[in-house]
């Protein structure tokens, strides 16, 4: 089933005007929520982050937050997701083709659930990134439906072989093209801070709470490019990639080119509360 705006609905009952403003501008917003055996991750901080996004657009939602948790929750149970990501986002609808906010327009929310698996030959392995010129728009802190910066980004990556692209604006980095970056440069994880130029990513918050608890120094400053090719370790994080370790950069190896000792106690701990919420639904 589908979610569109109140009422779940069949795939095939779920259409989208051609007007709709997210189809024509990009003008709306979206949360990618993870699942683990039915149980969503972080919900609430999803949400929270979606009602952010929400506020910084002037988009008025179809109805509340609190209303939506639930329809997302029962979203799930209809669709007897086990593992997998529910995919949400909210339009300011469909009005003719102009501009400015339409006076008339409702905004149009669809959720819909998708079976993933976790990526845990990758989580074993660690991937390799390739770096490129952030070239997206100043407001990075908002979930905006327009991601055409990160997608050519992310599949200059692929082409290159890469399972990622890490982005700078000149000589800092800040951060992947769908991921959060961290590195780990004289025993402090490094990251950008929570601004305009990145998304604050729910896994990136998570991280750092593990981080606190594990007595790990962490601070959220942004590295420069020469600063991240010479990191002990390196990792990207995000809803569906988790803790993912980086083990080369532009064909050059971080540390000594395998996943490192510290990523691994990050992705036990990150493991452990994936185990909890999976055990909270059963
Ligand atoms: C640009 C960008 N940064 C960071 C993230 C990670 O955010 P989260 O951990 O909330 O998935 C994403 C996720 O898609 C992203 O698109």
């Amino acid at each position: 089933m589908i979610l569109v705006n109140d009422r779940f609905v069949e795939r095939t009952e779920a259409t989208v005007d051609i007007e709709d403003r997210g189809y024509q501008f990009g003008d709306g917003v979206y949360e990618v929520i993870r699942v683990y055996g039915g149980a969503p991750f972080l919900l609430d901080e999803h949400m929270a982050r979606l009602a952010r996004s929400l506020r910084e657009i002037r988009l008025e939602p179809p109805y509340g937050i609190d209303e939506l948790t639930d329809k997302i929750r029962r979203l799930i149970t209809l669709n007897a997701l086990g593992d997998g990501i529910v995919y949400l986002q909210i339009t300011r609808g469909a009005s003719p083709r102009t501009h400015g906010f339409p006076k008339n327009a409702h905004s149009v929310l669809t959720a819909y659930t998708q079976t993933l698996d976790r990526p845990l030959q990758a989580l074993q392995e660690g991937i390799r990134a390739h770096l490129t010129e952030d070239i997206r728009w100043l407001r990075c802190d908002i979930k905006s439906l327009n991601l055409l910066g990160s997608v050519l980004a992310k599949q200059e990556a692929l082409d290159k072989g890469c399972a990622e692209a890490i982005l700078h604006r000149g000589k800092t980095v800040t951060e992947g093209s769908a991921s959060n970056v961290f590195a780990l440069i004289g025993g402090v994880w490094f990251t950008h801070p929570a601004n305009h130029l990145i998304l604050d990513g729910i896994t990136r918050r998570s991280v750092l709470r593990i981080m606190q608890e594990l007595d790990m120094p962490a601070k959220e400053e942004a590295v420069t490019v020469e600063q991240l090719l010479a990191a002990e370790e390196l990792i990207v994080t995000s809803t569906t990639q988790e803790v993912m370790p980086v083990v080369a950069v532009d064909g050059r190896p971080i540390g000594d080119g395998s996943v490192g000792p510290w990523t691994r106690r990050l992705q036990e701990a990150f493991e452990a509360a994936i185990r909890e919420t999976a055990n909270r639904s059963s």
